[in-house]
């Protein structure tokens, strides 16, 4: 496995993949990796000839007063995990490798479906993920990059990006992987105190219980969220930030919520804010 911390050593290192014509498959990630984000190697595996990582806490991404100075990290164990999963490449930049410049002037604009939801809470949060991996398609010229349902609202905006600005890659989108008791995996569930830790498998008892609901007939979007926030209630420690049926490429509330709309919610857990979702089927 190859370990780039360079720009100019990724472009050298990938010049000889492309020289190969071979299929480059790209997943970036945060680091502090778990099964969910080794799912996604898995996939880029399935899908290309090269399969690459990036392994960067991206500072654009993260608001005044969030986690940017304690995001966990483990650089050692992500490479062997990594390494033992088949990845050819690994790119782990500083900052100031990525940003040599500071801050880049010309950012993108996630435009307005990334002031909903998440993106009422965290502001210049969607603009900073997608400049950085605007970047990363820039350096990387992947023909295809994987990325998670987990972070459904990013994912819808990363598809929405690639369209609208014609970049040439196949975006694929992986399922959510989930503990046992179901909360679903985070780099940032490592916050968790025990106590939370119960609490927090109730986001995903709440979306069981929307899909049951609507199993049983159930399509009006305001029933449905007072059952998901009745299910989540149950749980103390659990404060809902949002919660809401949307359509899956608009990300506009779904009036009637129909099969294929998703439920999205963000939670407080104690201190650790949480973010789940499911797709709801007939
Ligand atoms: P990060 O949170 O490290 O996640 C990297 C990728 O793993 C994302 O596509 C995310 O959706 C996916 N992922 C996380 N948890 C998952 C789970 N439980 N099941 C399946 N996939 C999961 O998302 C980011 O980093 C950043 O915003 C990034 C795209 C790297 C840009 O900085």
């Amino acid at each position: 496995m190859i370990l780039s911390t360079t720009r100019a050593h990724l472009s050298a290192a990938l010049e000889s993949v492309r020289k190969r014509d071979e299929r480059l498959g790209f997943v970036p990630t945060m680091g502090f990796l778990h099964e969910g984000h080794l799912s996604l190697v898995d996939l880029a595996r399935e899908k290309s000839d090269f399969t690459t990582v990036s392994i960067f806490v991206n500072p654009l991404q993260f608001g005044a007063g969030e986690d940017l100075d304690h995001y966990p990290r483990d650089l050692e164990r992500d490479l062997s995990l990594l390494r033992e999963r088949g990845v050819d490449l690994v790119f782990s930049p500083e900052v100031s490798e990525m940003y040599p410049g500071g801050n880049p002037l010309v950012t993108v604009d996630p435009g307005p479906m990334a002031r909903r939801l998440c993106g009422e809470f965290r502001e210049g949060h969607f603009a900073g993920v997608l400049t950085v991996v605007a970047r990363f398609f820039g350096l990387f010229r992947p023909q295809v990059a994987c990325f998670g349902q987990k972070d459904f609202q990013q994912a819808v905006l990363i598809r929405r990006m690639v369209q609208d600005l014609e970049m040439r890659v196949e975006i694929a989108v992986g399922p959510i992987v989930r503990e046992a008791d179901g909360l679903a995996m985070s780099s940032r569930n490592v916050y968790l105190s025990t106590e939370e830790r119960a609490d927090a498998s109730g986001l995903r008892r709440g979306l069981e219980a929307v899909q049951e609901a609507f199993g049983q007939g159930e399509t009006d979007q305001a029933a449905l969220r007072a059952v998901l926030e009745d299910a989540v209630a149950k749980h103390s420690l659990l404060r809902l930030q949002y919660a809401e049926v949307v359509e899956p490429d608009s990300l506009e509330p779904a009036r009637p919520v129909r099969h294929g709309s998703v439920v999205v919610l963000a939670a407080h857990c104690g201190p650790t804010r949480l973010i789940d979702n499911h797709i709801l089927s007939e």
